[in-house]
């Protein structure tokens, strides 16, 4: 069985879009329109895996769409949407509740993170995460996930309950004509490491939107002179920039800030090091922030007009969930009859 070539990625809502998202995520999502039907979602129903205020979420679902839109996803091309809209997201993540097993859920890193030493207290629904993502991606049967490295094992653990419905439900699947397969297993598209993004205060920490400082991370709303002002205001060590990548390794600062410049400038660490190296960070900083300011500058005013224009920005979700809902139904009328769901 062949499958259309296919992308899904999601971006939680969860407030505060920064550089790190934006470089790690939706520049890269950009490019897959030329070559493949894309689909790209804002996880509203992932978001509520923890506590969220009703209206910052709905604010936070609008910042997220408005960011794809900025950031060059044409909605008439691509399908935006958030994923509450399409119920058949619920359906599908109930039935892989009963595919996937318990321990595969407590072996995830990422919940053991944010669980902690509270995982008898945390909801049912942030267990239980892994497999909304993976009824997120086969409801579309996306042959392609393009996602951070922090996701990787999300995605095995997709690609493990694909592998299992096909082979629990095989009789079923070819009683029902399916040749083959009924779900794709599903390839990562792994970002490289120039958009591994780090906080602005401290190369060894990941850019987060729940470091306290907020200097130390440049926020996709942030205006020309916070951007420029954060850049200059970076810590450093004193060092003038090495000549090659091996002169990177054990500067984590100055790694980061030349692997931004390379991703917001499509080049490769390499060659922004050809031109700076043996410079200093009076001469790259200004550098980095008149392009930072460049590229950022013009998409945060995108994005501030558009999440105004909730009228607009709801429009285009409205419109995108109409679209998915097709595919999305046409999935889950095999998989009921697969399952033996009477309808
Ligand atoms: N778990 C992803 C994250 O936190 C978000 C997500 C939800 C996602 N569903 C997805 C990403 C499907 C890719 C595909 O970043």
């Amino acid at each position: 069985m062949t499958f259309t070539p296919r992308v899904f990625s999601g971006i939680q809502p969860s407030g505060d879009l920064h550089l790190g998202n934006y470089l790690g995520a939706i520049r890269r999502f950009v490019p897959l329109q030329d070559t493949h039907d894309c689909i790209y979602c804002v996880v509203d129903m992932h978001a509520i895996t923890v506590w969220q205020d009703p209206d910052d979420l709905r604010r936070a679902t609008r910042e997220v769409a408005a960011a794809y839109v900025a950031a060059g996803i044409d909605p008439k091309r691509a399908i935006i949407f958030n994923q509450s809209q399409v119920i058949q997201h619920a359906e599908l993540a109930w039935v892989f509740n009963c595919i996937a097993r318990i321990g595969w859920m407590n072996r995830m890193t990422q919940f053991k993170d944010k669980a902690g030493k509270n995982s008898e207290n945390v909801s049912l629904g942030l267990l239980a995460y892994p497999s909304l993502m993976a009824a997120d991606i086969l409801l579309y049967k996306a042959t392609h996930v393009p996602v951070g490295d922090d996701q990787k094992q999300h995605l095995e653990l997709t690609r493990d309950i694909a592998a299992k419905f096909n082979n629990d439900y095989a009789a079923s699947i070819a009683a029902q004509g399916h040749d083959g397969e009924f779900f794709p297993i599903t390839e990562p598209l792994i970002a490289g490491p120039a958009t591994r993004i780090m906080s602005l205060r401290d190369g060894t920490k990941k850019m987060s939107k729940s470091d306290p400082s907020d200097q130390s991370r440049i926020s996709l709303l942030d205006d020309a002179d916070a951007i420029a002002r954060k850049i200059r205001k970076a810590t450093t060590d004193p060092a003038e920039l090495p000549h090659d990548i091996e002169g990177l390794s054990s500067r984590p600062e100055a790694d980061n800030l030349v692997g931004i410049y390379a991703a917001l400038s499509d080049r490769t660490k390499a060659q922004v090091l050809a031109e700076f190296g043996g410079k200093g960070w009076g001469t790259f900083k200004p550098a980095l922030a008149d392009l930072a300011v460049a590229v950022l500058g013009p998409m945060g005013d995108e994005m501030r007009r558009l999440i105004e224009d909730t009228t607009t920005i709801d429009a285009i979700l409205r419109d995108g969930a109409e679209r998915a809902r097709v595919i999305a139904e046409a999935t889950m009328v095999d998989v009921r009859s697969i399952v033996g769901f009477i309808r």
